[in-house]
């Protein structure tokens, strides 16, 4: 099975590429790394699927040449991965040389292979040692965060195509300060407020640090999720109204207008850090590219029973992922000429996630995944309608090049184009990895 797209069906410069990050694949024992607060929450019963960690995950901390080599093979452009705050820096203070030394070979790896190196600085895994201090909820964290940045910028910044300080801020706050679903695990209102405001200002510091020292093409990586009500009662619009503000619009309206939505600070009432307002100058400052990771959409229904934001996610008519996911195409395309639109104006937009979870199956040797080809080739053709509607797209990166470690539900969810055996790190390339091939011309 075939992609429906050949290279040439998108703009000259448009990228392709595969994305990774650090904790999900590198193997956190190996190389003088510190213990992150992934490895902490893992080891709490009933957070993480079977207690697993990123303790080896792809051993990719030893296997990057083979990795990358891949890379090349299929035809790709770039390559996104991060680098891990807990390796660089083992105790939150000082920094371990083993660790830049990593990042160092891997730079020049990855261009030695013609690749074009995406850097994301922060992909979750931050040092134990600063989650003891509070971590995101704690405001120092910006500064903290700002100097571990410029600490990896002195080493490889040099040889970085592009970078964005942080993946998905919404998952590092939300998600995992009052859902609790990710590190650290809480679920308090306060701890979310505080870590959704220091995510920014620590995206700030580090993007001040960077422009001082000459670094260019620097962005941030934000994830959007369409907030479809689960019916027409006006109890369910306002509350996918709700969803659609922490989700989409509070990162997104802080750096393009300096104002978070009123309708999640009246929810946060009492809750804010003071002075907050202060620092929205800093956070607003202009991006030079928008990370897009997008995959899923989100059927809202209102919970009047419920705390604020007094709403729940119900399941929706779609076909689903294995992760349970409604599968959408519509909303990528939506996101992106939404964004272009209404916020972003002529920046470039990059796509740097997005792809599907698949129970794939090693048959004779072969991985027939023809379900994450389909999954690939709607979503790409939405980044296409979106380019002729006039949104400045510039690339695409596929998650993830290699099956890994998928945080919260451990290794049982395969997000890779490669297929990897976790007992032997045997590396087997699906079909939706030779349908790349095939179209944006690997050998
Ligand atoms: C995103 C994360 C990435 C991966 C995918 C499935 O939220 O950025 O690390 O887990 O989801």
């Amino acid at each position: 099975m075939a992609f429906s797209f050949r290279r040439s069906d998108f703009p000259d410069d448009f990228i392709f590429g595969a994305a990774t990050a650090a904790y999900q694949i590198e193997g956190a024992s190996f190389g003088g790394a510190g213990p992150s607060h992934w490895d902490t929450f893992a080891a709490t019963p009933g957070n993480v699927v079977n207690a697993e960690t990123g303790a080896i995950a792809c051993d990719h901390y030893h296997r990057y040449g083979e990795d990358l080599d891949l890379l090349r093979s299929g035809g790709f452009d770039a390559y996104r991965f991060s680098t891990s705050w807990a390796r660089v820096m083992p105790d939150g203070k000082n920094v371990n040389p083993e660790g830049l030394d990593f990042y160092d070979r891997l730079a020049d790896a990855t261009l030695e292979r013609g690749l074009n190196p995406f850097l994301t600085l922060y992909h979750w895994d931050l040092p134990a040692a600063l989650a003891d201090l509070g971590g995101w909820r704690n405001r120092d964290v910006a500064s903290w965060f700002a100097d571990y940045s410029s600490i990896v910028m002195d080493r490889i910044g040099d040889r970085m195509a592009a970078v964005a300080t942080i993946n998905e801020p919404w998952c590092v706050t939300w998600l995992s300060h009052f859902w609790g679903i990710h590190a650290p695990g809480l679920r308090d209102i306060r701890a979310a407020a505080r870590s959704m405001h220091h995510v920014l200002l620590a995206h700030a510091r580090a993007m001040e640090a960077m422009r001082a020292a000459g670094h260019g093409n620097l962005g941030i990586v934000l994830n959007f999720e369409h907030a479809n009500p689960a019916s027409d009662a006006a109890g369910d619009v306002s509350a996918a109204a709700r969803y659609d503000g922490f989700y989409n619009r509070w990162f997104i309206e802080a750096i393009t207008r300096k104002t978070y939505p009123e309708v999640i600070l009246e929810g946060f009432a009492g809750h804010m850090p003071d002075g907050y307002e202060k620092d929205m100058e800093a956070i607003s400052a202009p991006l030079d590219w928008l990370g897009v990771n997008y995959y899923t959409r989100s059927n809202v229904a209102a919970d009047p029973e419920a705390a604020w934001p007094s709403l729940k996610s119900v399941p929706g008519p779609l076909p689903k992922t294995d992760m349970g996911w409604e599968i959408y195409p519509d909303g990528l395309y939506g996101f992106l000429t939404r964004l272009h639109r209404d916020y972003t104006g002529e920046t470039p937009i990059i796509v740097t996630e997005n792809g599907m979870a698949w129970d794939d199956h090693l048959v004779d040797g072969r991985i027939d995944d023809r379900e994450r080809i389909a999954y690939f080739d709607t979503h790409l053709a939405a980044v296409r309608r979106a380019i002729a509607d006039g949104a400045p797209v510039k690339g695409y990166f596929g998650w993830s090049l290699l099956d890994n470690y998928e945080w919260a539900l451990g290794y049982g969810k395969r997000f890779g184009m490669v297929h990897v055996d976790y007992d032997t790190q045997k590396r087997t390339p699906k079909a939706s990895f030779e349908a790349f091939r095939h179209a944006i011309g690997g050998n």
